[in-house]
């Protein structure tokens, strides 16, 4: 069970006068996304309807037609589903945090989700406790107000927040947005942790193809509203038509090696996404050269 999408369109408004066309945002999205282990990178073109299609996926927004099951909820047009029993399980972090905090303290904020899914007072400050912990929230941080803080740290609250929860899909619209490089690693190795240890399924937004290649285990590429590739790294960047039609560019490490297999005649496989891998390609071809 997790997420499924069958024919899905959206449209942010309806003309009422059926005459009129309507103008979808997303169009025609059938999609499957487990609900524990996956680690997904959407992306694409501003505009392209990346936070429109993460909001479908904790009945934020409603389709306009087709019809979305979420953790065997289903929610299609005219038909209200249950919301708390979604929103427990798929989080979303928002692209801009301060819209997501509206209590007077840190420690409150992040106790909401738990209060308002039923758990005593207690227990949820237990669980805002603990998911500041995971979140590296430092404790003198508790008890000041969320609009004092820096934009990272905000983040970083309104993370804590959803995870307080403990749901199991995680959705963040482009986290590292703004951050400095410490902590956007610091960001996306806690993401990798929640993904490798708690097996959360992890859906972030980025236009950062490093981020997509070191972190992501599936791409999922928007087009004008449509899916154009849903699958692994690999099948995309290895697919230039697709990479240029989706006006995409390559992660550091895929340009590197390709750079080198022109300027130098080799024939590396260029689709390596961090330093150790594409170290021992090289290692493996140049190896293969002294050889011949
Ligand atoms: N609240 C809204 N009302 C009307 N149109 C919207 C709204 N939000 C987004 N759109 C439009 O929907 C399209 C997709 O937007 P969005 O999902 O935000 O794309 P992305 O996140 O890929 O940049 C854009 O053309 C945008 O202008
Ligand atoms: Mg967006």
């Amino acid at each position: 069970m997790g997420i499924h999408f069958q024919e899905v369109s959206f449209a942010y408004y309806v003309p009422k006068s059926k005459k009129k066309p309507i103008s979808f945002t997303l169009k025609n999205i059938n999609l499957s996304i487990d609900k524990q282990d996956e680690f997904i990178a959407v992306i694409g073109h501003t505009g392209s309807g990346k936070s429109t299609l993460v909001q479908l996926m904790n009945a934020l927004l409603i389709p306009t037609t087709g019809s979305i099951n979420l953790f065997g909820n289903i929610v299609e047009h005219n038909k209200k589903p249950l919301l708390k029993p979604i929103r427990k399980q798929a989080g979303l972090v928002f692209q801009f945090p301060e819209y997501q905090l509206f209590e007077e303290t840190v420690i409150k904020d992040i106790s909401f989700g738990p209060k308002n899914f039923g758990f005593s007072k207690d227990e949820a400050h237990k669980k805002a406790l603990e998911a500041a912990e995971m979140m590296n929230i430092k404790a003198e941080m508790l008890e000041r107000t969320p609009f004092t803080l820096s934009g990272g740290e905000m983040r970083k609250v309104a993370i804590a927040g959803i995870l307080a929860s403990n749901p199991d899909v995680l959705i963040l619209d482009e986290p590292t947005v703004g951050l400095d490089p410490i902590n956007k690693r610091e960001m996306l190795e806690l993401l990798r942790k929640f993904n490798q240890k708690l097996h959360k399924t992890i859906i972030i937004i980025t236009h950062d193809m490093n981020v997509v290649g070191e972190y992501a285990k599936k791409v999922l590429v928007l087009k004008e509203g449509n899916i154009i590739h849903f699958g692994d790294k690999d099948s995309l960047f290895s697919n230039e038509e697709k990479v240029k039609d989706a006006n995409l560019d390559y992660p550091e490490m895929v340009k590197v090696l390709k750079h080198l297999n022109k300027k130098l005649d080799l024939n590396l496989n260029v689709l390596q996404y961090n330093k150790l891998d594409a170290f021992k390609e090289l290692k493996k071809i140049i190896g293969e050269k002294h050889e011949q």
